[in-house]
């Protein structure tokens, strides 16, 4: 039986398979998107053409220690594929993103490229999104009166991300609220509600983004989810 790492360093190493020559490349955050590049970039050390677009300030520092090539978001006239992990994946391949805390950035790269892909090891599969807590990434200013605001739309705890006793602060300057809903429903319309509450940037929810799945089994065996 392999471990949760091995897993996630099995579906990384597949999803890298799956990129061509010439490709611009949406490149994940977390542990999965690591195994991801440095799988992609040993078939860069073999000869493999790619640009780069990563999703976060550490996954730059990664992909660029690994000698992939790294264009900035808005130079790239189209990102091909883009490849990233999930806190969880649903079997309509709805996910819950943000738990490394870098969701503002997966969403828009994974929502500018024709192919979004997610990895993840078995564990990351449930019929009902929702018992990983949903990350909502919200301006600081005035961040107490969002989060009574999401209290009031039903949720049951939502906490202030805190790392290493001090208030967690995104790649773009935001907070991130830890929102416990429990099982999620209807993941589009909550999406649509939080998105509503003035100063919420952006949720961990991606609705309809992810167009296949690379799941990794406790046996070894991958399986690939299409829409
Ligand atoms: C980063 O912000 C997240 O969306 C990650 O993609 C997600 O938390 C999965 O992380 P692991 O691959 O480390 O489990």
């Amino acid at each position: 039986m392999l471990s949760a790492d091995e897993m996630k360093q099995k579906a990384g190493a597949h999803a890298a398979t799956l990129v061509n020559n010439g490709m611009t490349v949406g490149l994940g955050t977390g542990s999965t998107a690591n195994h991801f590049i440095a799988a992609l970039a040993a078939r860069v050390k073999e000869g493999l053409r790619v640009n780069a677009v990563p999703t976060s300030v550490k996954t730059k520092e990664l992909a660029t220690q690994l000698g992939i090539s790294v264009i900035e978001f808005d130079d790239a006239e189209t990102i091909d594929i883009a490849v990233d992990g999930a806190d969880e994946i649903s079997y309509q391949l709805n996910l819950i993103k943000g738990g490394g805390g870098a969701m503002l950035q997966e969403k828009m790269i994974a929502h500018t490229a024709k192919q979004f892909i997610v990895m993840g090891d078995e564990t990351k599969m449930v019929v009902h999104l929702g018992k990983f807590p949903l990350p909502v990434e919200v301006v600081p200013y005035g961040w107490k009166q969002v989060q009574r605001k999401i209290e009031a739309i039903g949720c049951d705890k939502v906490v202030l991300r805190v790392r290493n006793e001090k208030t967690y602060i995104t790649d773009h300057q935001h907070f991130i609220l830890d929102c416990h809903f429990g099982e999620i429903r209807e993941p589009d319309k909550l999406n649509s509600k939080l998105k509503s509450i003035p100063g919420v940037v952006e949720t961990g929810l991606f609705i309809g983004l992810a167009k296949k799945a690379i799941i990794c089994h406790p046996d070894g065996r991958i399986e690939e989810l299409d829409e």
